[in-house]
């Protein structure tokens, strides 16, 4: 049986998703595929050293988390030892492959000389207690929020009351659809500093864009514009073609993947709040959540102020506040994506329907949410 250890507790590890294998010569499309392979599949990225001094692997390591965005499991297997926890710790990688479980004592005295928190909580179960105690915090914090929130009618209070609670930095992250136009209103009144940006997948309606444009002049601000990482993209189209999407679940998730989930993760790097306009009403998946959350794999909180808005309520405090929003809307696109994935909806339809309208109900998310099940390894 394959022994592994936990670089962050020093413990053996009991998890065993699969892996996908990346060589340390693997250049960036390598990579790439790698990172989409193991998002969609929910596997770890093993690294092989063949010798333990090769500085390649930890390069490798490091590019994943950092260029990547990867938050999943990476792993050391080969010529690893325990000299090496601390820097493979701080390289990025989760997890070592041991020799043998008798291995492990060696390990925890290496991970012992480190003075971060990683190694104190090895070695000391009250910090192993404290650390364990700051999630449940996080959470609580998280649950705190929530109920708040859910207790608070008014729109601008509620994001009033999300800067008071996440002292750090706060993203709002816009679509430009209607929930998040009236997201924007309500920042925009409460006057507090929000990092706002827009993912452009250039896959975009020119209708979105010029609410991009319309937006930025109403409100006499500027929204950051987060792109596709241009290599991932070059590296997706080689692979799948330009519509490979419409072939399989999987093409097309990995296509939402490159242009939308890896730019997501790299434009919510070192905020503390995430502000979405995700509502319970959209659809079944989203029937349950939460005003505020705790997402452990993005280690921030996620804050859907309109969660328990209607359909109507939304439209009647648009309409209120003359907020401008993308035409589509009213040309029968409640929601609103990619050119190629975003089909109009009659009325009898769930909004959603028009969204990768080829797709079952089931697979019907980009990647942008529900994450922590994709990324359970984590
Ligand atoms: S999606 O995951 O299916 O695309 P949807 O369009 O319902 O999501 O939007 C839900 C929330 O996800 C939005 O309120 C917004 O916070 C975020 N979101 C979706 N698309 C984008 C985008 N292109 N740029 C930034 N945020 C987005
Ligand atoms: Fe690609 Fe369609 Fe996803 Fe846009 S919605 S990123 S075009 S698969």
């Amino acid at each position: 049986m394959e022994h592994r250890v936990d670089l962050r507790t020093a413990a053996i590890t009991q998890t065993s998703p699969g892996v996908t294998e990346l060589a340390v010569t693997a250049e960036r499309d390598e990579r790439t595929a790698a990172v989409v392979e193991a998002v969609l599949h929910g596997k770890a990225i093993a690294i092989p050293f063949a010798k333990f001094n090769d500085g390649r692997g930890f390069s490798i390591a490091h590019l994943l988390r950092s260029n990547h965005g990867f938050r999943g499991e990476v792993r050391a297997t080969g010529h690893v030892i325990p000299d090496q926890a601390i820097h493979l710790l701080r390289a990025g990688f989760d997890t070592a492959n041991l020799k043998s479980s008798e291995a492990l004592f060696h390990w925890q005295s290496s991970l012992s000389h480190y003075k971060g928190a990683y190694q104190k909580a090895a070695r000391n179960p009250l910090m192993q207690r404290r650390l364990a105690n700051q999630r449940i915090s996080d959470e609580q914090r998280a649950s705190k929020l929530s109920e708040q929130v859910a207790r608070t009618p008014d729109l601008t209070q509620r994001i009033r009351e999300i800067g008071e609670s996440i002292k750090e930095r706060i993203a709002f992250s816009t679509s430009l659809g209607k929930e998040d136009q009236a997201i924007l209103h309500a920042i925009s009144k409460a006057g507090i500093g929000v990092d706002v940006f827009t993912l452009d997948t250039l896959r975009h309606f020119p209708e979105t864009l010029e609410t991009l444009r319309k937006t930025e002049e109403h409100y006499g601000i500027k929204i950051r514009v987060v792109t596709p990482d241009p290599a991932d993209l070059e590296e997706l189209i080689a692979h799948d073609g330009e519509f490979g999407f419409r072939t399989s679940v999987n093409s097309r998730k990995a296509c939402c993947m490159i242009r939308k989930v890896l730019p997501l993760n790299r434009a919510l790097k070192g905020s503390a709040g995430w502000i979405t306009g995700l509502r319970r009403e959209q659809s079944t998946g989203r029937a349950d959540i939460a005003h505020a959350a705790w997402d452990a794999s993005l280690e921030l909180i996620k804050a859907s102020p309109l969660a328990d808005w209607s359909d109507n309520e939304l439209d009647a405090y648009i309409t209120e506040n003359n907020i401008p929003v993308n035409p589509l809307h009213d040309a029968g696109f409640p929601s609103i994506g990619c050119q190629p994935c975003t089909r109009a909806v009659s009325p009898d339809e769930n909004p959603r329907a028009g969204r990768w309208w080829w797709e079952n109900e089931d697979g019907k998310e980009c990647g942008l949410h529900g994450r922590e099940r994709q990324l359970e390894v984590a």
